[in-house]
């Protein structure tokens, strides 16, 4: 933990609440995933690991049933106040109805929240940029309800409590992927997660010589008034089509030979072009799995590129920024795969490079992909590490 953010933390928290006595620091990290994109809601696989970099939060529990909120990252925000007795979404609470949404889940969940907080909470990942920062917030106020009130929820219950905020009171269909990366992730390893189950087995990321760079278009989205819900919609209405012929429950549960024979059932061939995206998506990811424990890294970064294929022109969710940060990134000796990274539609690619070449590699695709569409993308390298935890020393 950096001591800088922790002393901003501090500092801030004694500026706005007279001392930072009896204060407790709590960390959930974003989240980059490697293969499996629009896999989750559909039953599918996801391969994804948690970052070095999240959300923080500096937290003090109250006598009373107030909640006085205020992010570093949000100034202009001010402190924001609610009451335990009244946890309506308010659209005036801005950032701060993602915490206020897993609050509501909690109580659903039964838990008794019985005094209210003042937190200062800091993100040291870039807001909207497809790296979870949501996800974060919300299964790090998880973990801080779940540590404070004594609630012995394990980390999947967080993160399934974390999802259901965001579906629920947030209004975004997503899977459970993000939190579920937030809360479980370990250090160096990816979590191979089947959506259908949750059945999930950590797998060592042995990628010696190679470096994850992350590249960021600086495209802003808005995952909630992005297209996610329509792909989301056109996923069940594939479903739909294929449970006329097919026992299933999920589009996770068939191949690609299984879904070409039904080809024909599909009137409309773009509900069919999202369905093969669903289900040649969750192949990839498995083959992938496969190919990085045979430590055959050219074919992991094969299947990235053919992820990337898939997402632009099956799923239609990538657009002229992803593409021309992924387009320059597989022109670029050293690098041996790349692809868009979470929902799309702007935010981050994520990137193999060989680790001589990665200062080469920031350096060029930073300057074709300025010349391609005016923009300045920006990079991190990041090492996969562990989910959400209180922060007791340092
Ligand atoms: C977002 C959602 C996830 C997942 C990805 C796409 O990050 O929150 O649940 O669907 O998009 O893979």
């Amino acid at each position: 933990m950096q001591t800088t953010i922790k002393t901003q933390l501090i500092n801030q928290f004694t500026a706005l609440f007279a001392n930072a006595n009896a204060t407790r620091l709590f960390f959930a990290p974003g989240r980059v995933n490697l293969i499996g994109e629009h896999t989750d809601y559909n039953g599918g696989n996801v391969f994804p690991c948690a970052l070095d970099i999240g959300t923080y939060a500096l937290v003090r529990a109250r006598t009373d049933k107030l909640c006085r909120f205020y992010s570093i990252n949000f100034p202009q925000q001010g402190v924001i106040e609610f009451d335990l007795d009244n946890l309506e979404f308010n659209s005036q609470h801005n950032w701060s109805n993602y915490p206020k949404g897993v609050m509501t889940e909690f109580i659903k969940a039964g838990a008794a929240l019985t005094h209210g907080f003042e937190i200062i909470f800091f993100g040291n990942i870039p807001n909207g940029a497809g790296l979870s920062s949501s996800a974060s917030i919300e299964v790090l106020m998880g973990t801080i309800l779940n540590s404070y009130f004594g609630c012995n929820f394990d980390p999947i219950k967080i993160a399934l409590l974390g999802q259901a905020a965001e579906n629920n009171y947030i209004g975004v269909g997503c899977g459970i992927m993000d939190q579920f990366a937030s809360a479980m992730g370990q250090a160096n390893h990816a979590i191979l997660l089947d959506c259908n189950t949750l059945n999930y087995s950590y797998a060592p990321l042995n990628i010696a010589g190679y470096k994850l760079v992350i590249a960021n278009t600086n495209k802003q989205r808005g995952l909630a008034d992005s297209k996610y819900n329509e792909r989301l919609a056109q996923c069940r209405q594939a479903l739909a089509i294929l449970q006329q012929k097919l026992a299933i429950k999920a589009l996770g549960e068939i191949n690609l030979a299984q879904l070409e024979q039904q080809a024909n059932l599909f009137s409309d061939p773009l509900i069919y072009q999202r369905a093969r995206h669903a289900v040649s998506e969750n192949q990839r990811t498995l083959a992938a799995v496969a190919a990085l424990k045979a430590n055959d890294l050219i074919e992991f970064g094969k299947l990235m590129q053919a992820s990337h294929v898939s997402l632009r022109d099956d799923y239609a969710v990538t657009g002229i920024e992803l593409d021309s940060l992924v387009s320059a990134a597989w022109e670029q000796a050293g690098c041996i795969g790349a692809r868009m990274t979470g929902a799309g539609f702007g935010g981050c690619t994520v990137n193999l490079v060989a680790e001589a070449q990665v200062a080469d590699f920031i350096q060029q695709v930073a300057q074709k992909y300025q010349q391609r569409t005016g923009l300045s993308a920006e990079f991190y390298v990041v090492n996969p590490s562990a989910g959400a935890h209180e922060i007791t020393n340092s």
